[in-house]
């Protein structure tokens, strides 16, 4: 047995757990090379997507293709329907979505395979049938029919077409195509750290993605962009921000939405994200949370030295383009994919296991005593 490291960093904090080549936070967030802010302006999610998924930017016929093979595989089989209709219509959106990857893992021919150009292929089909999935659910639990998705619309409006039945004025595709850019991919996060352990085991890129699902759930990871639109819907009016954060904050309250493991003084996607916001607010009646969001944002750094991360405004914003809270962090998902399954191919293309050590902190070795003598 090797010696393990003595050194232990509770959470991992700063530990350097593996090398990448997808993105890196280090001199400003970049996926393969390019600046988010160049990728946020000048890109689309979809053509991020190509660079996570194949490690660059497409040519004219690449991106023509990959926009066709997306297109023709955004149905999903009927068993989804069959088995989202069967279930509690409180069931939570996040777990109906990893229930509905699994069935999507029993239907697809090469589940089981580990070969590069098979994991390329299945991470374009999940990409393309996650918003199926997310958006049936969210319509069978509001009690009305999955709408089929379409071949002629781009990703985000085919998304907001699937989720309302009407297409989306250009505004709302614009809006989320730029969210989903910034949610595509954060380098060593714990859900892509999840899908990399899982990967590691040589598990394959449904089972390592249903994986991260699970861990995205989270509130400190992505459940938090559901959380931070619950805080202002609990701070209701503009007079009532101050007080309610100078209250939360001596209450020892946890405020949804700020901090981050590795950004201490700016997300630069909550930066992005909140210009956004700030735009398009007041032709969506919506400066009024802005204004709460400004206020809260201040006092949280003037006291806490705290940065909004890009949950913050991504909550605001969803809510601004009229989507229900509980489908924020499926959102995430339908963008984080491209992370992860570009993690999942990485990993199992120069494989170590990952199986690090522990400290022991539990009792001394002591003799076992039968039942009937325990007292
Ligand atoms: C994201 C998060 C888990 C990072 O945690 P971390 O790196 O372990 O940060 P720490 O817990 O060391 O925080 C340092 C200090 O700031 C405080 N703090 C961190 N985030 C806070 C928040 N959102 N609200 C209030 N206080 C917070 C901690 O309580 C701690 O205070 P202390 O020094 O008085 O004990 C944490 O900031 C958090 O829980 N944020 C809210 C959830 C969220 O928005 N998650 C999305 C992340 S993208």
């Amino acid at each position: 047995m090797t010696n393990p490291t003595e050194t232990y960093y509770p959470g991992l904090e700063g530990v350097i757990a593996g090398e990448t080549g997808i993105s890196t936070i280090s001199g400003g967030l970049q996926y393969r090379g390019y600046s988010i802010q160049d990728l946020a302006e000048k890109s689309t999610f979809e053509e991020v997507a190509y660079l996570l998924i194949h490690g660059n930017l497409p040519s004219e016929s690449e991106f023509g293709s990959f926009k066709s093979r997306l297109a023709s595989a955004r149905a999903v089989p009927d068993a989804v329907y069959t088995l989202f209709r069967s279930l509690p219509t409180d069931a939570n959106a996040m777990d109906v979505l990893r229930t509905g990857v699994s069935i999507l893992a029993h239907h697809d021919a090469d589940t089981g395979s580990n070969e590069l150009d098979d994991s390329i292929a299945k991470a374009e089909r999940l990409l393309a049938a996650i918003p199926t999935l997310v958006t049936a659910w969210a319509r069978i639990k509001a009690g009305s029919e999955p709408v089929a998705p379409r071949s002629d619309l781009d990703f985000s409006a085919n998304l907001l077409n699937m989720l309302h039945g009407a297409e989306p004025a250009e505004v709302e595709r614009h809006a989320l195509d730029v969210s989903l850019i910034l949610y595509a991919e954060h380098e060593y996060n714990a859900s892509s750290f999840t899908a990399r352990v899982a990967a590691s085991t040589l598990a394959d890129l449904h089972g390592a993605v249903v994986a991260a699902i699970a861990a995205l759930k989270g509130p400190l990871h992505g459940g938090a962009n559901e959380k931070a639109v619950e805080v202002l819907e609990e701070v209701g009016t503009i007079d009532n921000a101050e007080p309610w954060i100078r209250n939360a904050l001596e209450t020892k309250r946890l405020v949804m939405g700020f901090g981050h493991r590795v950004y201490k003084d700016e997300d630069p996607r909550a930066t992005i994200l909140k210009r956004f916001c700030l735009e398009i607010s007041p032709d969506r009646n919506a400066t009024e949370w802005e204004e709460m969001a400004t206020i809260i944002e201040k006092v949280m750094w003037d006291e806490k030295h705290l940065p909004p991360n890009m949950d913050w405004p991504a909550g605001r914003l969803y809510r601004m383009i009229g989507l229900e809270t509980e489908i924020y962090t499926p959102l995430f998902v339908a963008a984080r994919i491209t992370g992860w399954a570009a993690h999942i191919i990485e990993q199992h293309s120069g494989n170590r296991l990952i199986r690090p050590r522990s400290n022991y902190i539990g009792p001394e070795p002591r003799g076992y005593v039968p039942m009937s003598e325990r007292g």
